[in-house]
């Protein structure tokens, strides 16, 4: 199964998806790794680990269309089966959801349908809840929306800060996606990969 991975960030739920396929526990084919802006860590530790990398910068594009065009472009180039968004901070316009329906995948750090958005963490917090968690989904034109794969809850304690709460988070997250992506990649094994919306 081969796959894309869009990050904008650090990475390092990314890097327990590298860490996998190198310890021979993931049977995934990380064709590329791509960012929505120059300098991320995401794809510096990628190209270290000797995986093909690309930039489509967003401020490098008059408007979002173009952007997204170009992203298409990019991923598509790379015929993956499967799309990770993982902390990939940008919306997609319909024109990537419908080039890639179905086979976008994203990861979120709280319990959809609960708290979607760039700040699910901060929002939970601020909220008050007690519990919230990740998720693991396909992605469709919403914001955090489309069917849910896989979900785990985590506690919020007393004193967490939105950082300390979402590296508890992101400990679950990346297992989450490692698993999500292992049973992905059976089902591709077996045909039985079907792209969902
Ligand atoms: C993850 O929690 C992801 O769900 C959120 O941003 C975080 C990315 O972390 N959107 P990293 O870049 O994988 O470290």
């Amino acid at each position: 199964m081969r796959i894309v991975v869009l990050v904008s960030g650090t990475g390092s739920n990314l890097q327990a998806v590298i860490d996998a396929v190198t310890a021979g526990e993931l049977d995934v084919e990380i064709a590329a790794v791509g960012a929505d802006r120059p300098g991320t860590y995401g794809v510096e530790r990628s190209a270290a680990a000797g995986i093909d990398t690309f930039v489509v910068d967003f401020k490098a594009y008059s408007d979002r269309a173009e952007w997204n065009a170009a992203l298409t472009h990019a991923v598509a180039a790379y015929n993956p089966d499967v799309v990770v968004s993982s902390g990939f901070m940008r919306i997609v316009s319909p024109g990537f959801i419908e080039a890639f329906e179905g086979k976008y995948l994203n990861t979120h750090p709280a319990l959809l349908p609960a708290f979607p958005g760039a700040h699910g963490v901060r929002d939970a917090m601020a909220y008050g809840v007690k519990v919230t968690g990740c998720t693991v989904h396909w992605a469709d034109a919403g914001v955090d929306t489309g069917p849910i794969i896989a979900q785990e809850a985590v506690a919020i304690e007393d004193g967490d800060t939105e950082e300390s709460l979402h590296e508890r988070i992101k400990l679950v997250e990346r297992r989450l996606l490692v698993s999500t992506l292992a049973v992905l990649a059976a089902e591709h094994k077996t045909g039985q990969l079907a792209p969902r919306s």
